[in-house]
């Protein structure tokens, strides 16, 4: 548009005029697209619209640049008012998505069931271990660690094995070096505990053991024991007998048959193993027992004297029992697991059945 310099008056007013008509008519359409703005899309689309240079809004403005001089700082003020109006109507529009989206993101439904966590279980292993101890506690022994890396001498000699001797091959032993072994069973504690203490002494002393055998569905090269032991003045092998068919009837039940064995290990003397019935066959016999109807499932006996003189015991004055529990024999027999191995896969279909 040209507007000559010889009729300001009449610019003028044409301006106004048109001016107002422009922003009278930008205005509604501005107020009705920002009513019904209800997304980011269209937020954006109402800001090309209008506020982007090139906008409804952007225009009048180059428009501006052609008004006469006189005019146009009332010209600019109009529109710059304008302007402002429809930034706030694009301001609210977007607090408003925002705090609607906001609140759909956080709202919480406490009406909706809660979802159920999956939880762990013991593994049936440390379940045996809790209970052999718990019923060895409530009968007056007290819980002993000891290393699962072991010397010759605590594994092995001072436990009345000689060198050389055969019953080494008793146990197939894993070394780390000359003298330095994995310890196949709990024995050597007692060891530690006796030249540690003075009887009485009254001690369980579970834990982990290792054997360098074929893996099969009986055995497996680690495993767990528990060891028992009691030294004092006047204890006999009665009380042996009665302490482990205490434990027996407290664990697998007090309807029990059981049966004890002479048997040998050189750090005992008498030595005995416990047996009970086949739990498969119910002692008909079967693959499990061998056909012989019976599980072993501990060795005991009276401590060797030569393993009290050991220890700087007088074997004149104290005298002892000691037994040693196999932890997955006992769970195998409990829960009727078939094969030992799973008791070390940790397949979780296993697992969470105990
Ligand atoms: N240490 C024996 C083993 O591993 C088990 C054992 C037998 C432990 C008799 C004892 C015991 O304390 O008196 O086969």
């Amino acid at each position: 548009m040209f507007y000559p310099e010889y009729n300001k008056t009449f610019a003028m007013a044409e301006f106004q005029d048109s001016l107002a008509q422009s922003i009278t008519s930008l205005r509604a359409k501005a107020e009705e697209a920002a009513r019904t703005i209800a997304t980011t899309d269209a937020l954006e689309k109402f800001r090309i619209e209008f506020l982007a240079r090139k906008g409804s809004v952007g225009q009048l403005f180059e428009e501006l640049k052609s008004v006469p001089p006189d005019v146009k700082p009332k010209y600019g003020k109009l529109l710059n008012e304008f302007r402002i109006f429809v930034d706030a109507l694009y301001q609210s529009a977007k607090t408003k998505i925002e705090s609607t989206s906001a609140e759909t993101d956080t709202f919480i439904d406490l009406t909706l069931p809660g979802r159920g966590l999956p939880l762990g279980t013991r593994h049936p292993i440390t379940q045996t271990l809790d209970d052999i101890k718990s019923i060895f506690v409530s009968m007056g022994f007290g819980v002993v660690d000891g290393p699962e890396i072991e010397d010759d001498y605590h594994n092995f000699e001072a436990l009345n094995f000689p060198p050389n001797h055969p019953a080494r091959d008793m146990q197939d032993t894993f070394f780390l070096d000359k003298d330095v072994l994995l310890r196949t069973h709990t024995s050597p504690v007692q060891i530690r505990v006796m030249k540690e203490r003075r009887p009485p002494l009254r001690v369980i002393m579970p834990g982990r053991v290792y054997r360098n055998e074929a893996i099969s569905a009986r055995s497996y090269c680690l495993f767990h024991q528990v060891e028992g032991l009691y030294v004092d003045r006047n204890v006999s092998f009665s009380e042996l007998k009665g302490t482990l068919v205490a434990f027996a009837r407290a664990f697998y039940g007090s309807s029990l048959k059981y049966k004890f064995r002479p048997s040998f290990f050189p750090f005992t003397e008498p030595s005995l193993e416990m047996d009970i019935t086949c739990f498969l066959c119910s002692g008909k016999g079967c693959r499990v027992c061998k056909q012989s109807g019976w599980l072993e499932v501990l060795g005991a006996g009276m401590v060797h004297p030569n393993v009290l003189r050991n220890v700087g015991y007088d074997p004149e004055e104290f005298t002892g029992y000691a037994f040693g529990i196999g932890v997955e024999r006992t769970t195998i027999l409990r829960h009727n697991i078939p094969d030992i191995r799973l008791l070390f896969e940790n397949d979780m279909r296993f697992l969470k059945q105990f």
